[in-house]
């Protein structure tokens, strides 16, 4: 068989030759109706049963791995997909560096990958959870589809990471895999494990936020793991990012597509003042200071996700050559970082500096300085449009100590510029740097569905192109086709 090719024949779509696992087969087909009942409460309410134009894996090529289709979401082929084994892999960092990569779990770091394993599992479940309202006030078909996609690919994502729990982690491996259906996004109870996966995704220019932020977050951390020198849990992450990509795009351009609706709308009004929030929403568009708050939000919510600055887990997991830099393959040194420094932005005496740390403790912080380059590149190209259209206004990500809980500066104040506040100055001036009360009733009052076909809600752009470049009058979803 092909490694690359994807055998649909069985209950579970992989290129893993799962039929010749037996063990691990009847492990998978055990946890599969879990699946499906989960995905049928928690998955998206209303539409279970329309048909949803969707992309499937068919291959694990890159060139050409998808073909699209129309798909009733309970009936999705969820599988499990690895990027092809590369020859003579060798582990790429750490104290094994150079040594073969291993296809089995090593015994002394099992705890230790078996959690790496289990948080970025938790991540994917939660987030379909936290979006599962928000087809009903979908902007357009088109949108709902994109939210339907990356809802089903975070489902895949889940599988993904079952499956090397099934596989590799025996009956530990399995209790893990049944307790990533039993969580729940905000359950005061059963929380999923990271904090902003408990967070509310309320209305759609969250969802663009958390696709553009969030999701990035999980594009870091499966890169970092795709270095990994355990090599099934290295294919797994490589195959992830494809799909990852594809829901970072839906951010960036979701976006971009409201900026550039609010700021048409304002020059068809003759209003040059972005401040002019009340005139600016009587268009109907959301006010450019408005997507700001949205946006120092989303940004500081995920900054929490790379934990502690200065972290021994991290460090422990690098020196096993468990977990790498973000594409450690590309950086000059010798990978290894034991006698290295890194600098780490701190509070010290009250004032936020650098200090120069051991580079093997900072490796969350560099992870995180990887990551907001990454932002950097994204919020430019939207402030391109807002330049582009001649209003005076810029997208600005928040200084990283801003409304922080986790981490170095969780203990302190700080505003969006990084200056340090008293407790009642923050608890004045909140408003003016997170969405108020008020912000968030106008945005809810915009979302109001638009199911038309080829129509679009007041506040957001057409797309440039389709998906699987279908024409602009092209029906997504078919909704009432139950
Ligand atoms: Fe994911
Ligand atoms: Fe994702």
């Amino acid at each position: 068989m092909n490694i690359q090719q994807v055998d649909y024949n069985g209950l579970i779509p992989n290129n893993v030759s799962l039929g010749g696992d037996m063990r691990v087969k009847r492990a998978l087909e055990k946890w599969h109706p879990g699946y499906i009942n989960w995905w049928n409460d928690m998955g998206p309410e209303g539409f279970q049963k329309s048909l949803v134009y969707l992309r499937t894996a068919v291959s694990v090529d890159p060139k050409g791995w998808a073909k699209f289709d129309y798909v009733r979401m309970p009936e999705y082929r969820w599988g499990v997909l690895l990027a092809p084994q590369q020859e003579d892999r060798k582990i790429p960092f750490g104290t094994h560096k150079g040594e073969d990569v291993w296809q089995e779990v090593p015994g002394e770091y099992r705890a230790m990958l078996r959690r790496l394993v289990v948080i970025q599992g938790d991540t994917e479940p939660a987030s379909v959870e936290q979006q599962r309202h928000l087809g009903k006030t979908a902007p357009s078909l088109y949108d709902m589809r994109n939210l339907f996609q990356v809802n089903v690919e975070e489902g895949r994502h889940l599988w993904a990471m079952v499956y090397l729990l099934q596989k590799y982690f025996g009956t530990d491996g399995r209790e893990e895999a049944e307790a990533l259906l039993q969580r729940r996004s905000g359950d005061p109870d059963t929380p999923r494990m990271l904090g902003a996966f408990n967070e509310k995704t309320p209305d759609w220019l969250s969802f663009f936020m958390f696709t553009f932020f969030t999701d990035r977050d999980g594009k870091m951390q499966l890169e970092a793991l795709a270095q990994s020198g355990f090599d099934p849990l290295s294919r797994t992450c490589r195959f992830m990012l494809t799909e990852e990509a594809h829901h970072m795009f839906v951010g960036e351009t979701g976006v971009t597509r409201i900026i550039q609706r609010t700021c048409e709308a304002m020059k068809e009004a003759e209003i040059s003042d972005p401040y002019e929030i009340e005139k600016v929403r009587k268009l109907g568009v959301i006010d450019l200071p408005t997507i700001q708050k949205k946006a120092n939000l989303h940004f500081s919510l995920t900054l929490d996700l790379f934990g502690n600055e200065i972290s021994t887990n991290a460090a422990n997991a690098f020196h096993a050559g468990l977990k790498g830099r973000y594409r450690e393959h590309r950086l000059d040194d010798d990978h290894q970082l034991e006698s290295n420094t890194y600098p780490v932005l701190r509070l010290i005496n009250g004032k936020i500096q650098n200090e120069d740390t051991p580079a093997l403790s900072a490796l969350n912080m560099r992870l995180r300085d990887d990551y907001v380059v990454d932002c950097n590149n994204g919020v430019s190209r939207w402030n391109k449009v807002i330049e582009q259209i001649g209003i005076p206004f810029e997208i600005k990500l928040p200084h990283v100590a801003f409304h922080r809980h986790i981490g170095e500066f969780s203990r302190t104040n700080a505003d969006v510029d990084g200056n340090i506040l008293s407790p009642a100055e923050w608890t004045n001036q909140r408003t003016d740097f997170l969405p108020s009360a008020a912000d968030k009733d106008f945005i809810e009052s915009l979302m109001k569905p638009q199911f038309e076909v080829g129509k679009f809600a007041s506040w957001i752009a057409p797309p440039k192109v389709g998906i699987d470049n279908k024409p602009g009058d092209f029906e997504y979803v078919k909704i009432h086709d139950a």
